[in-house]
């Protein structure tokens, strides 16, 4: 489904992104794993191309996406849920998600009943200035908003981050629900046991490189990956 090939980003003179390249399939969940600066959101940036490589190649559902705007490619199906959430912050919560659902304005209603289906406590606090939601609940709406454009890729950058262990597994469990319900998934994680325990496949990044790849019980397994990211 996305295929990445060979692709070298710059931040001016800084090279963040040392020929790197991965591939997922449709209906995988495949993690990104690596210590802080490695390179992972600069990964998924390009992808969705918000930053342009130098060299390579971009393909996702057989096209070429490397020159493609980044608004273009959610109405093809590539959402990406940044670092830090990200929410319109004066906004509801009802008027965020639907936002998301701009490319696809139809859907607008069942969008809203999936997503409350699958996030109850956004439906409760549906009315909220969502300023004013706590960490979690903005992590929902993030997911909850690029679930409205009804996306065959969805990119997630550090869902867990700062949530509270149960919310963490909440979070967990969501992302294996939408994959058994068809959804395709590329994810960032800093918590490398929980990706790797829910991963097909994983990807290690060092330094803007790609220096391992498996499945995820092989890395998960692997020496080299417990000394580094799992506490030994
Ligand atoms: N806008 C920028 N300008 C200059 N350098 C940047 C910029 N954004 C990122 N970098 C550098 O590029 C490298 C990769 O950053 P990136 O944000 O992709 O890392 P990351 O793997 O997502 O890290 P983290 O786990 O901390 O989020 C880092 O060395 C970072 O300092
Ligand atoms: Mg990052």
């Amino acid at each position: 489904m996305l295929q990445v090939n060979n692709i070298n980003v710059f931040y001016g003179k800084i090279h963040a992104l040392k020929d790197v390249s991965l591939n997922v399939n449709q209906g995988e969940i495949v993690a990104l794993i690596g210590a802080n600066g490695a390179g992972k959101s600069t990964t998924l940036k390009t992808i969705s191309g918000m930053l342009r490589s130098r060299t390579g190649d971009i393909t996702f559902m057989d096209e070429s996406i490397s020159h493609i705007d980044p608004y273009k490619l959610i109405s093809r199906g590539l959402a990406h849920v940044p670092e830090g959430r990200r929410v319109f912050l004066q906004m509801t919560v009802q008027e965020n998600l639907e936002m998301g659902a701009y490319t696809c304005k139809d859907h607008t209603k069942e969008g809203l009943e999936d997503v409350y289906n699958r996030f109850p406590r956004l439906l409760h606090r549906k009315n909220q200035i969502a300023g004013t939601l706590s960490g979690g609940e903005q992590q929902m709406l993030a997911m909850g908003r690029a679930l409205m454009g009804q996306p065959k890729l969805l990119m997630l950058d550090e869902p867990s981050m700062g949530l509270a262990p149960i919310l963490v597994q909440f979070i967990f469990d969501m992302i294996l629900e939408l994959k058994s319900a068809g959804a395709t998934i590329l994810l960032v994680e800093q918590n490398a046991e929980m990706a790797l325990k829910i991963a097909d496949r994983a990807y290690v990044m060092e330094s803007g490189r790609i220096v391992l790849s498996g499945t995820g019980e092989e890395l998960a397994n692997s020496d080299a990956i417990k000394k580094a990211y799992l506490g030994g």
